[in-house]
């Protein structure tokens, strides 16, 4: 009796904890920030041709520097300015940045994700920030053949409100040479642990930045510069490319709603250190696949634990599948490192630049019973 009314009582506080967390969740929208895709104009008379003369003038947004409000089919001399999405998008100009304020909860982690188009810098490059941190991304390669990229990054928010700034360090000749910024969104991270299902956290890469519904080109994850917070939490990415985050509303991925592809050849691996019993067998399985993008031809997708590694083979025809694969490895170190990259180079059969690679999904790594001796 005294044992089943303690159970009651515990029952009733999870529920209480659960509709109290599930409040505070819901007090954070994922999706675009306020006119984060800059659909709402600023006054014609707060405008000299396409430069923003104010800082307040953009709705929701604190500009400064030379920041222009570019329409869809606008020009400069010959070049056709790609609006990444919608009626407009801001430029950003030599040093200009633009800035909007949001309240968060400190210590959580939050991914933004934008839509950036390179114009006439030779070196574009793009600093995001959320005090303390910042990185300066480099969009100079242009992985979607449409001229523009999405791309993410995250942040554990230090403060109750976050000051989310976009700023183009660049100095070039013609200070109006900068990148084009669309399409800016929010999303709070939840990352997962490790079980005894998996050794690996967020294995299955269900986890991670916010996807626009109408987009069908995937997030990038652009490599990690130092030990920072990860859009796609427990894991790195290595080297010097972006990898590609894909949603299952656009591209086949194997299992759940999300996956990765490696879109970056030998130039970008993702990773994950896991710990491990030295001395013991563990398994490392995962699936490989392609996205169903028109990425056709041989792949290979490498994978390592440690230093023991497999190469799998799969055969694309771009319309989606995947197949298994297994690294069984004996460990060595109490940290055993997971990695996966791509060895070669694709691109889509569609454009013929769009990058593209094989999908990796559904990874596991276990650790193997040793067989039992029959006596
Ligand atoms: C990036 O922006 C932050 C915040 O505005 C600033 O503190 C930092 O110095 C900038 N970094 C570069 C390289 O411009
Ligand atoms: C997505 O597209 C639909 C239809 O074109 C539009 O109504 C909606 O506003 C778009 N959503 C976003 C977030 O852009």
């Amino acid at each position: 009796m005294q044992r089943s009314s303690r159970m009651g009582s515990v029952v009733v506080l999870l529920a209480l904890f659960c509709v109290v967390t599930s409040h505070l969740a819901l007090a954070f929208t994922d999706g675009l920030l306020g006119n984060g895709n800059f659909e709402k104009a600023p006054k014609s008379s707060d405008m000299k041709g396409t430069v923003v003369l104010k800082s307040n003038a953009i709705p929701e947004w604190e500009i400064s520097g030379f920041v222009e409000y570019i329409k869809a089919g606008q020009k400069q001399g010959d070049m056709l300015l790609v609006v990444p999405e919608g009626y407009a998008a801001v430029r950003l100009g030599n040093e200009a940045s633009i800035k909007q304020k949001l309240n968060v909860t400190p210590g959580m982690y939050y991914s933004l994700t934008f839509s950036a188009a390179r114009t006439c810098a030779q070196d574009e490059k793009l600093n995001v920030s959320v005090a303390p941190d910042s990185d300066v991304l480099p969009i100079q390669t242009v992985y979607n053949s449409e001229g523009w990229d999405l791309y993410a990054w995250a942040f554990r928010a230090s403060y109750s409100v976050a000051v989310i700034i976009l700023h183009n360090p660049g100095v070039e000749e013609d200070p109006a040479c900068g990148p084009l910024i669309d399409s800016i969104a929010i999303r709070a991270l939840y990352p997962p642990k490790a079980t005894n299902k998996n050794l690996l956290k967020n294995a299955d890469f269900e986890e991670g930045p916010y996807i626009l519904p109408n987009t069908s080109w995937g997030v990038l994850i652009p490599p990690n510069i130092e030990d920072d917070n990860s859009p796609l939490p427990a894991w790195t990415v290595e080297s010097l490319k972006a990898i590609k985050y894909i949603d299952s509303d656009h591209f086949s991925v194997a299992q759940g709603k999300r996956a990765i592809e490696l879109v970056g050849g030998r130039e970008s691996a993702i990773a994950q250190v896991a710990r491990t019993i030295v001395g013991k067998t563990y398994e490392l399985t995962f699936a490989i696949g392609d996205a169903s993008n028109s990425c056709e031809g041989s792949m290979i997708v490498e994978a390592f634990a440690g230093s023991d590694t497999i190469k799998v083979p799969y055969e694309s025809k771009g319309k989606g599948g995947y197949k298994r694969a297994v690294l069984r490895f004996k460990a060595v170190a109490i940290r055993t490192r997971v990695m996966f990259f791509s060895t070669y180079y694709h691109t889509s059969s569609k454009d013929f630049a769009s990058l593209c690679g094989p999908v990796v999904d559904d990874v596991k790594l276990l650790s193997v019973r040793s067989p039992r001796r029959l006596v």
